[in-house]
C-alpha cells in the first residue's frame, strides 16, 4: 500500500521510484539522509515532488551517525580483514532504522532499497529492518526486475521521463558511496585486482607523495574512549571527525586498496579514503596502550575481528553486538587523556601521549635506571623457570627415548 523507499535523487533510485509507483501501483514516501556524503538534498526534494511523492523526508542524521555509530565502533579499534575501516558498512543500519521509524510514522507497510542483489548492503538493510520491525516488507527491485544494464536503466527512464541530468564532465565509472567516516570505490577498471586505480578516481585526498614535505601534528583529546577535542578546542563527534578528513585528507592519509570478502560469498575490489578514521584508530590505540590493563586490551583484540564481522555482514542491532558493545563500552571507563600525532605523506605516526588520572604507566617501575623496589628483579627468576617447567619436561623425555 505504502513503502518508503531510500531515495538520493540519483538516477537509479528515480528509477527504482517510478517503478514502484507503476509495479506496485502504490504510494511511495521517499527518505533522503544526509550523513556527511557532500551533497545537495533539495534537489532530491524537487524530484520527489515532480514524481508526485507527497511526503518526503530530508534528515540531517550527520550527528547521530558519529555519535551512536561511529564512536561506538572505533572503541573496539575496529577493521574488517585487517584493513577496512567499515565505512559504508557502519552507515547501513542507521539508514534502514530511520527508513522504518518514517515506516511507523506514515503507516507504511514496505520499504525499499537500491542495493543489489550482489552485495553486502542488501543484506544490512534487510536484517536492521527485520530486526526493528517483524513484519515490514522489503522491496528490493534490483532483485525483481528485468533493468539489467545501463542501457535498459536509461531507456526506462526516458520512456517514463524520469530527469535525467548528466552532470558536468563525465560520470565517474565507478560505484561509490560516500558518508563522513569515508568514500568508496568499487567497480570499473577495479575490477581487475591487477590493475592500480588512476591518480584522478581519489576525491577525498592528495597522493602521499604530492602531500607537503612538512609534518602536521595534531593533539587529540580522549574522554571514556571518544575523540571530543582537537587541539584542545571542543567539539562535536561530526565536526570533529570532518575536520580530521581535512587534515588527514591533506597530509594523504587513509587510502586503502583492498581485496575483500563479501557475505555474500564472493571476493570484491575496492578502494577507500578514510582519512579521519584511519587517524582515529591510531590515536585511540595509543590512548589505550597507556590506559587499558594488559589483559582488557588483548581480550578486546581477540574479539574485535569478531565484532567487525558483525558489523560488515549487517547484525548491527543482534544481541550479540549489543552483548559486545556493553563489553567494549566499559573498558573504556579509563580511556581518558590526550594523544600527540604527526601526519606526513600518508603516514600517521604517535609522538606523544598522557593521561593525568589514568595512565598506568610507572616510570619509578620500567625504568632502565635503579628502581625503588616495587619490582623485585629476583622475583623474575622464579617466574620464568616455573613457566618454563613444562618445556623442560618435555625436553628431558625427548632425550631418553
Ligand atoms: N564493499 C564495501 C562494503 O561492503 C563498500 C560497499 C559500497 N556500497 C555501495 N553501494 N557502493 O561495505
Ligand atoms: C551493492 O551491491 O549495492 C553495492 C555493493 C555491496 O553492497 O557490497
Amino acid at each position: 500500500k505504502k513503502v518508503v523507499l531510500a531515495y538520493s535523487g540519483g538516477l537509479d533510485t528515480s528509477v527504482i521510484l517510478k517503478w514502484l509507483q507503476e509495479t506496485y501501483q502504490c504510494e511511495v514516501v521517499t527518505f533522503t539522509a544526509d550523513i556527511g556524503q557532500g551533497e545537495e538534498l533539495e534537489p532530491a526534494r524537487a524530484k520527489a515532488q515532480k514524481m508526485g511523492v507527497k511526503q518526503i523526508f530530508i534528515d540531517d542524521l550527520k550527528e547521530e551517525f558519529v555519535r551512536d555509530f561511529v564512536y561506538p565502533m572505533f572503541r573496539a579499534n575496529t577493521l574488517y580483514e585487517g584493513e577496512y575501516l567499515l565505512g559504508t558498512s557502519i552507515a547501513r543500519p542507521l539508514i534502514a532504522k530511520r527508513q522504518v521509524e518514517i515506516a511507523n510514522k506514515t503507516g507504511a507497510d514496505a520499504i525499499a532499497h537500491g542495493a543489489t542483489g550482489k552485495g553486502n548492503d542488501q543484506v544490512r538493510f534487510e536484517l536492521t529492518a527485520y530486526a526493528l520491525k517483524p513484519d515490514i516488507k522489503i522491496i528490493a527491485p534490483w532483485r525483481e526486475w528485468d533493468l539489467t544494464s545501463r542501457e535498459k536503466l536509461m531507456s526506462y527512464a526516458q520512456t517514463h521521463k524520469i530527469p535525467v541530468e548528466f552532470k558536468k564532465g563525465k560520470k565517474s565509472p565507478y560505484s561509490m558511496d560516500a558518508n563522513l567516516l569515508h568514500i568508496s570505490y568499487e567497480g570499473g577498471e577495479l575490477e581487475d585486482p591487477w590493475t592500480e586505480p588512476e591518480a584522478s578516481m581519489w576525491r577525498w585526498s592528495v597522493a602521499p607523495e604530492k602531500a607537503p614535505n612538512k609534518p602536521t601534528y595534531i593533539e587529540l583529546t580522549f574522554k571514556k574512549g571518544d575523540a571530543v577535542a582537537l587541539d584542545g578546542k571542543a567539539m562535536s563527534p561530526a565536526t570533529l571527525l570532518a575536520e580530521l578528513n581535512k587534515i588527514g585528507g591533506a597530509n594523504g592519509i587513509g587510502r586503502a586498496d583492498i581485496v575483500e570478502n563479501r557475505y555474500v560469498g564472493m571476493k570484491s575490489r575496492g578502494a577507500y579514503e578514510t582519512p579521519g578514521g584511519t587517524i582515529l584508530l591510531k590515536a585511540h590505540r595509543a590512548m589505550e596502550s597507556l590506559t587499558l590493563d594488559r589483559e582488557v586490551a588483548h581480550l578486546k583484540d581477540e574479539l574485535m575481528p569478531r565484532y567487525a564481522s558483525l558489523i560488515y555482514n549487517g547484525y548491527w542491532f543482534s544481541p550479540e553486538r549489543k552483548v559486545m558493545q556493553e563489553l567494549i563500552d566499559a573498558s573504556q571507563a579509563t580511556v581518558n587523556g590526550v594523544v600527540r600525532l604527526k601526519l606526513y605523506k600518508g603516514n600517521v605516526t604517535v609522538a606523544g601521549r598522557k593521561s593525568d588520572t589514568d595512565s598506568l604507566f610507572d616510570p619509578s617501575i620500567a625504568t632502565f635506571e635503579e628502581d625503588r623496589g616495587a619490582y623485585n628483579q629476583k622475583d623474575a627468576e622464579g617466574f620464568i623457570r616455573l613457566n618454563a617447567l613444562r618445556m623442560r619436561i618435555a625436553a628431558r623425555r625427548k632425550k631418553k627415548r
